[in-house]
């Protein structure tokens, strides 16, 4: 019989001698939750596909960031669900847009919420695509000056980071320059980088309904299939000013994570999508996997490919667990 020299089993005898040799830790300190704002007084519409989170009206949204904050949570980060859709998402350029009028709420109840707002037009407009549209496709230019609106009105509001999302080309230096040209230069950017046209957004859909009306994102939305691709666009946002980077989805794309990671030397956040956290749900509720362990273990696992920073819908749970 072969007898082993080596044994690395020596190191996972009990709990102590793992804790001692865990390479990596997942804390409260990475995580950021998404939240849902539309108009209204005391409003709470649960999101079906999304168990636990809600539709909130700002009222109640303020009421949620207060527990999130007691819970030690350090950010959030904000979509908007208007009313009133047109043709150019005008609510999210108005400095009384339903967006902005949530920042200040936050900011005056809880200044102690770092607030990051999503920049993007899909929950805005009535064709629900992420800019204006001009023969069925999305102009990147124009789109380009209607974000430099946006940000405006979200750092006027108190936002303390934006995170454009549209991937428009060239969406990171327009920001740029239109936030440090109003006196700005300290808002940091977290740009989606590497965003892919995923069937993961799903549940976010619905719940920001923002599905697109014809067509799809696949024309500025990165194909699932590329990696090379999202060095590429990466290095753009960097030479553009981005001060963070974010890759989306995050569990069907960890080798990107890695792969940025490895690359830059700029913090790097993972979004762990609606789809991603609704799989997870509706197989818990089946009795098919153990919730907490499933979700601890992928939250662990973005952070182990490289993720500094995890925008998660599990935030609000996983900090409850990482706490007890
Ligand atoms: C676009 C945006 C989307 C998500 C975040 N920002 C949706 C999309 O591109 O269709 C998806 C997030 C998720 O699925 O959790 N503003």
């Amino acid at each position: 019989m072969f007898k082993p020299y080596y044994r690395p089993r020596r190191l996972r005898r009990n709990e102590n001698i793992r804790r001692m040799v865990r390479e990596t830790t997942l804390s409260i300190n990475d995580l950021i939750m998404p939240l849902f704002v539309v108009e209204g007084k005391g409003v709470c519409n649960p999101i079906n596909s999304m168990p636990g989170n809600n539709q909130y009206s700002i009222d109640r949204l303020v009421e949620e960031v207060k527990e999130l904050h007691k819970l030690n949570i350090p950010a959030v980060i904000l979509f908007g669900v208007p009313e009133k859709k047109d043709a150019l998402g005008s609510d999210a350029t108005s400095n009384n847009g339903l967006i902005q009028r949530t920042v200040k709420a936050i900011k005056d109840a809880v200044p102690d919420m770092y607030v990051i707002t999503d920049v993007c037009f899909c929950e805005y407009t009535d064709h629900g695509h992420c800019g204006r549209v001009v023969d069925n496709d999305v102009h990147n230019d124009m789109t380009l000056e209607l974000l430099a609106k946006q940000v405006i009105t979200h750092a006027k509001a108190g936002a303390d980071m934006v995170a454009p999302s549209g991937m428009m080309d060239g969406m990171v230096g327009a920001i740029r320059e239109a936030l440090d040209g109003e006196g700005y230069e300290n808002i940091p950017i977290m740009s989606y980088a590497a965003k892919y046209a995923s069937a993961f957004y799903g549940p976010f859909r619905d719940a920001a309904e923002s599905a697109p009306k014809f067509g799809d994102r696949r024309s500025y939305q990165m194909d699932p299939a590329n990696a090379r691709e999202a060095m590429y666009e990466v290095d753009l946002d960097i030479k553009e000013g981005a001060d963070i980077i974010m890759i989306k989805p995050a569990l069907a794309y960890l080798d990107i994570i890695r792969r940025v990671k490895d690359k830059i030397n700029l913090p790097v956040a993972a979004y762990n999508v609606s789809g991603e956290f609704a799989i997870v749900k509706a197989a818990a509720r089946f009795g098919w996997i153990d919730e907490k362990r499933v979700a601890m273990e992928i939250l662990t696992s973005i952070k182990r490919a490289g993720a500094d920073l995890i925008l998660t819908y599990f935030a609000k749970d996983a900090a409850k667990w990482l706490s007890e």
